[in-house]
C-alpha cells in the first residue's frame, strides 16, 4: 500500500490511474477502523480498478468542546488493516495541508443539516461536505462509498455531489453492526463495559420502532415514541433527539407511505452515539 501525505502527489497518484484508463474507488475515512469501515472498503475494491482511501481527523467537523483532540487514533493498525483488503493507496495528510493558513472557502448543503445531529452540533456538517468535497477534488474518484450508519451526513454528501455537479458516483453501504446489535464505531472504544451494555438500547429502540412499523403504524410520531420509550426505560442513556422523518429528504412528516429514518442521538455517559434504522411500509 503506497501512503501519500500531499494533496500534489495525491493528484499525480489519480492521474497516473486515470491515464492508464483504470477507475477509482474511494473510501474517506477518520481512522480507528472497525468492521463497518473494512465493508466499505471491500465493497470499493469490487467496484472499480483502484481503491483509494484516506485517514484524516478533520478538525473543522468538531465543534470547540468535542473530542477532536481525544478522537481515538491507531495509525499503525489501520495501516495493517488497510493492508488486509487490500487498499491500493492511502491518503493521509496533515492538517496543515489541507487547511492551509488563508483557506476561507467552505462548501454547505443547506437544507438538509437543518434537523437531527445539524441541529445539535452547529458547523459539523459544513466541515464535512467542505472535506470531503477538497477529497474528492484530491482523489478524483469515479465512485465514492459512505457508511449509511451516518445518514444525515450520506444524505448531505447526496445532496452536494448533485448540486455542486461533481462527477462521480455515491454508494451507500448499509450499518454493520456488533452480533448483539451495536452499530460499530470508533467512538464504541470511549465505552466501559457497564456503558457498552447502556448503548445497547439505541439499536432495541430502532428495533422497537421497527415492529411498530410491522404491526401498521403509519403515523411518524408513533415510531419516535414507540423509540424514545425504550431509551427512556434505559438509565444512564439521556436521549439528544429521537426522531422519524422522511428518509429522501429528511423533513419532519406526519402519516408515511414511504421510506422513513427513525433516527436518534444520545449520551451514554460522556460518549455521544447515533444510530438509524430505515422503515418501508408494506402495502
Ligand atoms: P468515519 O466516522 O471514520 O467514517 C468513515 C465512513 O465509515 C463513513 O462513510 C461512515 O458512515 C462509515 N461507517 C462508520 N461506521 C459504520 C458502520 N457501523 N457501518 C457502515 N459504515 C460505517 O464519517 C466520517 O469518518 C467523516 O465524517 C468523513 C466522511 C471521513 C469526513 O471527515
Amino acid at each position: 500500500m503506497e501512503i501519500i501525505e500531499t494533496p500534489a502527489a495525491m493528484h499525480r497518484w489519480a492521474e497516473t490511474a486515470r491515464g492508464r484508463g483504470e477507475t477509482i474507488a474511494f473510501v474517506p475515512t477518520m481512522g480507528f477502523l472497525h468492521e463497518g469501515h473494512l465493508t466499505l472498503m471491500r465493497e470499493g475494491r469490487k467496484r472499480a480498478a483502484r481503491l483509494a482511501s484516506s485517514l484524516f481527523v478533520n478538525p473543522t467537523q468538531f465543534g470547540p468542546h468535542e473530542d477532536f483532540s481525544r478522537y481515538p487514533r491507531n495509525f499503525d493498525r489501520d495501516c495493517e488493516l488497510m493492508r488486509t483488503v487490500p487498499v491500493d493507496v492511502l491518503f493521509a495528510p496533515a492538517a496543515e495541508a489541507m487547511y492551509p493558513p488563508g483557506s476561507q472557502t467552505w462548501v454547505e448543503a443547506t437544507e438538509v443539516t437543518q434537523g437531527l445531529c445539524g441541529g445539535h452540533r452547529p458547523g459539523h456538517f459544513r466541515g464535512v461536505t467542505t472535506v470531503v468535497a477538497k477529497l474528492f477534488n484530491i482523489v478524483k474518484p469515479h465512485v465514492a462509498l459512505f457508511g449509511e450508519k451516518d445518514f444525515q451526513q450520506l444524505r448531505a454528501i447526496q445532496r452536494m455531489v448533485s448540486d455542486l455537479n461533481f462527477d462521480l458516483e455515491i454508494v451507500p453501504v448499509a450499518t454493520v453492526r456488533e452480533r448483539d446489535g451495536l452499530a460499530m464505531s470508533s467512538r464504541n472504544a470511549y465505552l466501559s463495559p457497564a456503558e457498552r451494555e447502556r448503548a445497547l438500547a439505541l439499536s432495541r429502540a430502532l428495533e422497537a420502532a421497527g415492529r411498530s412499523v410491522a404491526e401498521g403504524a403509519r403515523n411518524a410520531a408513533q415510531l419516535a415514541c414507540a423509540a424514545r420509550f425504550v431509551l427512556e426505560r434505559t438509565p444512564g442513556v439521556e436521549i439528544e433527539y429521537v426522531e422519524a422523518v422522511d428518509a429522501e429528504s429528511l423533513r419532519p412528516i406526519e402519516r408515511f407511505d414511504r421510506p422513513v429514518v427513525v433516527a436518534i442521538a444520545a449520551r451514554v455517559g460522556a460518549t455521544r452515539l447515533i444510530d438509524n434504522m430505515v422503515f418501508t411500509p408494506r402495502g
